[in-house]
Order: structure tokens, then C-alpha cells, then sequence
């Protein structure tokens, strides 16, 4: 796959955005109806003094379902022990996770969807009556134990609920679905996170950014960082809407936030199919790019803005593709 900067998925230098989360429910920008919710389940526990309800974030990648689970463990009080799916490779690894925590804990699963089947089923247990059943010996000699658990909240996050099991989708009391940023909030995020680096930025230029942004605070401040690195090399380091411009010119990030393999797949469709309907898996051949990198990755925005649609017979581009490209729609 392609280097795309404004891809959701974390990499390189969003690892140090740690230090730009907010902390507290009340810093972070958007998702109202979650955090209205979240307040009021959270206010509930700390007065029965219970730990928080198990709670499922689902969305696309890059909207804060970590940035959240940290919050939720802040605001409870407790400390967070956080890993993913695809590391937890056996029942015996989620076993040591679980019997480290102190009560009241909140351990976050991202990309929960990827738990192996056998350590889900030693999740259920866990998650229901915080008991560990396991397996002990071999053969003749092996016998099952149960093991009391402190009380703990479970948060998962995944980019899709649908893939995850029913059982383990029921098990969780809050689920919650995050959706795309709108442009204000963004720009609100975009000067939060200046504020942060310590640039000054101008507001016209924080909604140049947030435009580009795909809905996403991730890419919002990676597309911030990039645009920090021209203003200062390029001009006296406060960010103007002109350098903003400029930077997002080189960048190859256009009005709408879109890049070159989003290029590429819209005029694919366009120029090798007339504009669909084609399916998937035609597609991702054709621009050499695999199908479900398609669907969990460039998709999802495309659909959102409306360039997209789907429908029983394939994919097919909209009159704004056309739009966008100062194209001739076909009659
Ligand atoms: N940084 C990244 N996402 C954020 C959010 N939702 N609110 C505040 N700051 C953020």
C-alpha cells in the first residue's frame, strides 16, 4: 500500500500524539451524544461505587476510540491497561492480563474484532461474572478451576461492530458509535493541538486544514504537523492560510482531503468502467490495490462525501465525482 498521509490508520509520528490527547471528558471536542452518555454512566458508577459497565467504541479508525478509553479511566479514577486483539495470542495471555489488574481497572482492546476465538470464550467468564475458568494439567489429571477476578471494565474498540462474535457483542452494557468529525470541531482540534506545539496559527487556516481532514482528528493533526514544518521553513513560522495552502499543494492533499489513491480509484471507475456499477473486487484488481483495503481504508469517506455509492450490482462514482474533476457526467 501507498504512503498516504491522510490515511486514518496510526503510523510514524502519531505516536507521540499521546501527549496532545485530552484528558478529561470535558477537553475533548465532538461526539456529543457519546460523552452526554459516557458523563452520565460514569457519574452513575462513581456513585454506587461500582466499576463502569463494559463499553464497545466502534467507528472509523482515527476518531479517538483510545483517546476515550483513557478518558473513561481518568474520569473513573482508575488506571488503564490497554493491548489489542491481535496480541493477546492465548488463553493463558489474557489470563496474566486479567488477574494483573487492581479493581475498578479499565483494560482497552483495540481491534477487538481480531481476539482468536478461544480467548474470546475466555473473555465471556471475565467479562460476566469476573471469574477465569482454566484449564489445569493434562489428559486424566486436567481439571477446570475458577478463579475470582477483581471487578474491571472492559473497553473494546473496533472499526467495525459487525464483525465482531454475538455473544461477545451482548456482553457489552454501553455501545457507542463514533462518527466523522464535522469541520468546525476539527478546526477546534487543529487549534487545540497548535496550542499544544506552541504555533500560532490562524483561524481561517485551521478550517483549511479541518476541510482536508476527512472527518478524522488523526489526519487533522498529522496534515498540522506537516503544514507547522512549511511555516517554518518556508515563512516566520506562524501558520497562515496561504502557507497552509501551499503546504497541502505539496502534499497532494486536495480541497476535499483527498489524495492520489483516492484519485486513483475514482478515475479507475470512471475511465475503466464508465462509472460503474462495478464490483469490488474488479476494482481492486484493476488499480492493484486489495478489495478489503478498499473497504475498511479509502471507502468509507468516499461513501460519507457522497462520491460513492453502493449498490447491489457494484460501486458506483456520483455527479460530485465529476463535479470534483471538471469532468462531463455521462448523459
Ligand atoms: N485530539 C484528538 N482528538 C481530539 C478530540 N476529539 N478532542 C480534543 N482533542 C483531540
Amino acid at each position: 500500500m501507498d504512503e498516504r498521509i491522510v490515511s486514518g490508520e496510526i503510523k510514524g509520528e502519531d505516536a507521540y500524539e499521546f501527549s496532545l490527547r485530552p484528558t478529561l471528558l470535558s477537553q475533548y471536542i465532538g461526539q456529543e451524544k457519546v460523552k452526554e452518555n459516557l458523563n452520565v454512566f460514569i457519574e452513575a458508577a462513581k456513585m454506587r461505587q461500582e466499576p463502569l459497565d463494559h463499553v464497545l467504541l466502534y467507528g472509523p479508525p482515527g476518531l479517538g476510540k483510545t483517546t476515550l478509553s483513557t478518558i473513561i479511566a481518568n474520569e473513573m479514577g482508575v488506571n488503564v491497561r490497554t493491548t489489542a486483539g491481535p496480541a493477546i495470542e492465548r488463553q493463558g495471555d489474557l489470563a496474566a492480563i486479567l488477574t494483573s489488574l487492581e479493581p475498578g481497572d479499565v483494560l482497552f482492546i483495540d481491534e477487538i474484532h481480531r481476539l482468536h476465538r478461544s480467548v474470546e470464550e475466555v473473555l465471556y467468564p471475565a467479562m460476566e461474572d469476573f471469574c477465569l475458568d482454566i484449564v489445569i494439567g493434562k489428559g486424566e489429571t486436567a481439571r477446570s478451576v475458577r478463579l475470582d477476578l477483581p471487578p474491571f471494565t472492559l473497553v473494546g474498540a473496533t472499526t467495525r461492530a459487525g464483525y465482531l462474535s454475538a455473544p461477545l457483542r451482548d456482553r457489552f452494557g454501553v455501545v457507542s458509535r463514533l462518527e466523522y468529525y464535522n469541520e468546525e470541531e476539527l478546526a477546534m482540534i487543529v487549534r487545540r493541538t497548535a496550542e499544544v506545539f506552541g504555533v500560532e496559527i490562524e483561524t481561517p487556516a485551521s478550517h483549511e486544514i479541518a476541510k482536508r481532514a476527512r472527518g478524522t482528528p488523526r489526519i487533522a493533526n498529522r496534515l498540522l504537523r506537516r503544514v507547522r514544518d512549511f511555516a517554518q521553513v518556508q515563512a516566520d513560522g506562524v501558520i497562515t492560510t496561504e502557507i497552509t495552502e501551499k503546504a497541502l499543494e505539496r502534499l497532494q492533499v486536495d480541497r476535499l482531503g483527498l489524495d492520489h489513491v483516492d484519485h486513483k480509484l475514482l478515475k479507475g471507475i470512471i475511465e475503466r468502467f464508465r462509472g460503474g456499477p462495478v464490483g469490488l473486487d474488479t476494482i481492486a484488481a484493476s488499480i492493484g490495490e486489495e478489495s478489503h483495503t478498499i473497504e475498511d481504508v479509502y471507502e468509507p469517506y468516499l461513501l460519507q462525501i457522497g462520491f460513492l455509492q453502493r449498490t447491489p450490482r457494484g460501486r458506483v462514482v456520483t455527479h460530485k465525482v465529476y463535479e470534483h474533476f471538471n469532468m462531463e457526467a455521462p448523459k
